[in-house]
C-alpha cells in the first residue's frame, strides 16, 4: 500500500507513490491509559514542598495581595497548614518568618523565641513525621533588607554574614528542623552552617543549598509575601547572573564540596536549561524553586480566564521534572496535591 500524491502539486521527475509512514507515533498517544502507561516522567504530591510565611501573635491569617490563596499566618494557623499539606501525602514544608522587629545586623535570624524557631517547634510537636526545611537568610531580619551585615562602605560583609548564618542555623537545629536552606548566596557557607552543627552534635541535621540563585524579577511578589525587599540597591552583587549557566555549575559543585545534602535551582522557568545541567554535574538531590513571580503570573492570567490553570501548572511541574528536578518548592502544593488526590478518587 502507498499513498497517492496528486501530480499537480509534485514537480520532480520520478513521481513514484510514497509508501505508507513507518513510524507511527501516534499509536502509543492513542488513549489516556497508553499515554499513561509509557510516560516517561511523573509528578506527584511526594515531589513537593510547601511555603509557608510565619508571622508573630495567634488566629491571623492574611492573604498576600500578589498571591492569591498564600498567606501570612501565625504558628497556630501555619500548624493547621501543614497538617492539610501532610495529610495530602506532601513530605515537606519550607518556613519563612516576619518578625516582629529588625535591625541592622539581622540579629532576629538566631533568636532562640525568634518566629521560625517557634514554629519549627510546634511543627515537629504536632506533625512529627513532616519534614520541616527553614529558609536560612538575613533578609528578612535586618532593618535595611539586604541578606547581610553591612560594611560602613554599604557593602555586605561576607565572612560577618556566615557567622550570623551559622548562628541562625544552630539554633534552628537546637529546635528540631530537619533541613536548613541558605538562601543568601554568601561565598562559604555551606562549610561554615556544616561545621557549626557538627560541632554542637546536629551531625543529623541536613542542609538544603539555594547553591544556584539568580538576581531576578521573578521574586517580586515575595519581597510583599515576606517584607523583605531591599531599602536601596539590589542583590546583583551576591544572587547569579542571568546570562551565566556553567558558573552554575561552579556553585552547585562548591556547595557539594562543602557538604550540601541537596541543592536549589531558582528561579524554576526561566533557568531549566541550569536546571538540566545541575542534574548532570552533581549526585546529590536537585530541588527547583518555583517562585512568587511564576505562582502570580498563572494566577493572574486564570484569573482572566486567559490560561486553565490545572492543566497550566500540570504541565509546568512535570517540566520540571522532565528537566532534571528531583523535588519542587511550589505555592502550587497543596492545591495540586488536593486536585490530584480528588481525582484518583473520582478514577477508582
Ligand atoms: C530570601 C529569599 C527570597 C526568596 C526565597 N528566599 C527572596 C530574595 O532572595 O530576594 C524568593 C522566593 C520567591 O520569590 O518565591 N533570600
Ligand atoms: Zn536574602
Amino acid at each position: 500500500m502507498s499513498i497517492t500524491l496528486h501530480k499537480a502539486s509534485h514537480s520532480y521527475e520520478d513521481r513514484g507513490d510514497v509508501p505508507l509512514p513507518v513510524n507511527r507515533p501516534r499509536r502509543l498517544r492513542r488513549s489516556e491509559t497508553i499515554r499513561r502507561l509509557v510516560a516517561e516522567h511523573d509528578v506527584n504530591a511526594g515531589d513537593l514542598i510547601e511555603p509557608l510565611f510565619v508571622v508573630p501573635g495567634s488566629g491571623v491569617r492574611q492573604e498576600i495581595r500578589s498571591m492569591p490563596g498564600i498567606f501570612q499566618q501565625t504558628v497556630d494557623r501555619v500548624v493547621e497548614d501543614a497538617k492539610a499539606a501532610a495529610a495530602l501525602g506532601i513530605p515537606a514544608v519550607l518556613l519563612f518568618g516576619l518578625p516582629p522587629s529588625k535591625d541592622e545586623t539581622g540579629s532576629g535570624l538566631a533568636d532562640p523565641d525568634g518566629i521560625v524557631q517557634r514554629a519549627i517547634e510546634a511543627l515537629k510537636r504536632s506533625i512529627p513525621e513532616l519534614l520541616v526545611i527553614a529558609d536560612l537568610c538575613a533578609c528578612e531580619y535586618t532593618s535595611h533588607g539586604h541578606c547581610g551585615i553591612l560594611r560602613a562602605d554599604g557593602e555586605i560583609d561576607n565572612d560577618r554574614t556566615l557567622e550570623l548564618l551559622a548562628r541562625g542555623a544552630l539554633s534552628y537545629a537546637r529546635c528540631g528542623v530537619d533541613i536548613v536552606a541558605p538562601s543568601d548566596m554568601m561565598d562559604g557557607r555551606v562549610r561554615v552552617i556544616r561545621h557549626q552543627l557538627d560541632a554542637e552534635g546536629f551531625t543529623d541535621t541536613a542542609i538544603l543549598s539555594y547553591a544556584v540563585k539568580y538576581a531576578s524579577a521573578w521574586y517580586g511578589p515575595f519581597r510583599e509575601a515576606a517584607g523583605s525587599a531591599p531599602a536601596v540597591g539590589d542583590r546583583r552583587t551576591h544572587q547569579m547572573d542571568a546570562p551565566n549557566a556553567r558558573e552554575a555549575l561552579k556553585e552547585a559543585l562548591a556547595d557539594v564540596e562543602e557538604g550540601a545534602d541537596m541543592v536549589m535551582v531558582k528561579p524554576a522557568l526561566s533557568y531549566l536549561d541550569v536546571l538540566w545541567r545541575v542534574r548532570q554535574a552533581v549526585n546529590v538531590p536537585v530541588a527547583v524553586y518555583n517562585v512568587s513571580g511564576e505562582y502570580a503570573m498563572i494566577k493572574a492570567a486564570a484569573a482572566s480566564g486567559w490560561l486553565d490553570e490545572p492543566r497550566a501548572v500540570d504541565e509546568m511541574l512535570v517540566g520540571f521534572k522532565r528537566a532534571g528536578a528531583d523535588c519542587i518548592v511550589t505555592y502550587f502544593a497543596r492545591s495540586c496535591a488536593a486536585r490530584w488526590k480528588a481525582a484518583a478518587a473520582r478514577a477508582r
